[in-house]
């Protein structure tokens, strides 16, 4: 039977969970795929402070990257270290030793792609990332490997197992955010810096790599529009409530013809929208082809054995390619290729809530700004207390332009009758 000796690099949520799953799992797989998988080091920071150090026999661990990359028995380095350095260097350092890399980490790769797909290519090692996008979903081999007969239309998900814990919460509990957070860093969903998933930017290193993927054009970070969690407010949770729909982190990519669109926003949603169903930690995916119309793929975007699990099937699939990786198909340069038009302007629903001043010409007045943009308006609401003085009303709009939208939302916090514009979410139906 052949034999692939591994080396995992950082021993935390992700490595521990790996090491556990070929220590317990190891002859099952053996027995079905014909490899037989062992760990033959485990690089920590120190040994003084690691905290799983109990977890694995003392000898596989070292603090040496360098002991790692002149033993010529490993095959494959998987780092789930996180972060940029030295996870970077040592990333690529691996690939010109030829070894195959196997990561979780998807900052790294949504940065540094191009030039680790450059030395994986170099040497024919192997680049694999299944782990990066979705916890234990298997998207990335469901779009590279099943969807081969699809022009991919759309991707739209929720992708952040943190911020979708922490929406639940605040929906369901009525919970703090805080409260909440701190309830997702222990429960070892968070990354490290919160401030990556609150603010959107783990779905936006995700949504990078499934849209380059989805859409067979590289989609670098800086192309895609970014907002996150931290703004959201109790009355924004009423407001979603009382007009029936979910308040849900999206990732989102649309393809039409050479125009993209890539953002990352509180988004609301119906109730009844499968997405609204996604709970708690859980991810879900829609991916919508030409041919095979929407596919949903759903389950735990975060946690030890979630992302473990696609860690080690990237382990099992480059066992059983090593004598030919796969790498991507499209242009992987680090800009976005200029074939593709970037659609900045894209139209969605809009619900805007506004503190304004309760008299006689305040609606004409908004309506006339919204009018001049071309926003037009589907339903007016008044929510919440009315003290005669003051008043909260919410818009739907029709589909909008994002700038018309913004342009006319400028006018009308200048308004003398407007108090504060209190938010702005956009709407998919
Ligand atoms: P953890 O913080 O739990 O584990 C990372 C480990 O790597 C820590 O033990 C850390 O040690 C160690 N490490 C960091 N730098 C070094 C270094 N220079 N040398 C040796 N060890 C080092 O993170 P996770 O396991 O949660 O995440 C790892 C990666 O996987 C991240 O990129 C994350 O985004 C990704 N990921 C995580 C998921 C999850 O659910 N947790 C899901 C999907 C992806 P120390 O504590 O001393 O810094
Ligand atoms: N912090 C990430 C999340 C981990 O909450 O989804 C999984 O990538």
């Amino acid at each position: 039977m052949k034999q692939f000796q591994i080396a995992l690099l950082g021993f935390g949520t992700v490595g521990s969970g790996v090491y556990r799953i070929i220590s317990e799992n190891g002859a099952q797989i053996a027995h079905r795929e014909g490899i037989e998988l062992s760990v033959g080091h485990i690089l920590v920071r120190d040994f003084e402070h690691e905290p799983n150090l109990e977890l694995a026999p003392r000898a596989l661990f070292t603090t040496s990257f360098d002991e790692i990359l002149s033993d010529d028995s490993i095959n494959i380095v998987v780092e789930c270290m996180g972060g940029i350095e030295p996870a970077k260097t040592f990333i690529i350092r691996a690939l010109e030793a030829g070894k195959t890399v196997v990561t979780s980490n998807k900052e790294v790769m949504s940065k540094n792609w191009p030039a680790f797909e450059k030395a994986a290519k170099a040497t024919g090692a192997g680049l694999y990332l299944e782990a990066t996008v979705g916890g234990g979903i298997p998207i990335i081999r469901t779009i590279l490997d099943s969807m081969q007969a699809n022009n991919i239309t759309r991707v739209m998900g929720i992708i952040n197992g943190t911020t979708n814990y922490i929406l639940t919460q605040m929906t369901e509990n009525g919970q703090s955010f805080e409260d909440a957070l701190k309830d997702a860093q222990a429960l070892g969903y968070a990354e490290a810096n919160p401030t990556a998933d609150v603010e959107g930017y783990d779905a936006m290193y995700k949504l990078s790599i499934l849209s380059s993927m989805s859409f067979h054009a590289h989609m670098p970070i800086e192309v895609i529009y970014r907002e996150g969690i931290t703004k959201l407010t109790k009355a924004d949770f009423e407001t979603a409530q009382l007009l029936n729909y979910r308040i849900k982190l999206l990732a989102i990519g649309k393809k039409d013809g050479n125009k993209i669109e890539v953002r990352v926003h509180p988004t609301m949603i119906p109730a009844t929208h499968p997405l609204a169903s996604v709970r708690g930690v859980f991810n879900a995916i829609f991916l919508t082809g030409h041919a095979v119309d929407d596919v949903m793929l759903y389950g735990r975007g975060a946690g030890c054995m979630p992302t473990a699990s696609a860690v080690v099937s990237d382990i099992v699939y480059a066992c059983h390619h090593e004598k030919q990786h796969k790498y991507m198909t499209f242009v992987n340069e680090a800009s976005m290729s200029s074939e593709i038009e970037l659609v900045k302007d894209f139209h969605c629903i809009y619900c805007i809530r506004l503190n304004v001043a309760d008299r006689p010409g305040t609606m004409a007045n908004i309506a006339a700004a919204f009018a001049e943009q071309g926003v037009s308006l589907k339903s007016v609401i008044q929510l919440g207390e009315n003290d005669g003085v003051t008043s909260r009303i919410t818009f739907l709009t029709h589909a909008a332009s994002e700038f018309g939208v913004r342009e006319a939302l400028k006018k009308i916090e200048s308004l003398s009758c407007v108090n504060a514009v209190e938010s702005m979410i956009r709407v998919e139906e």
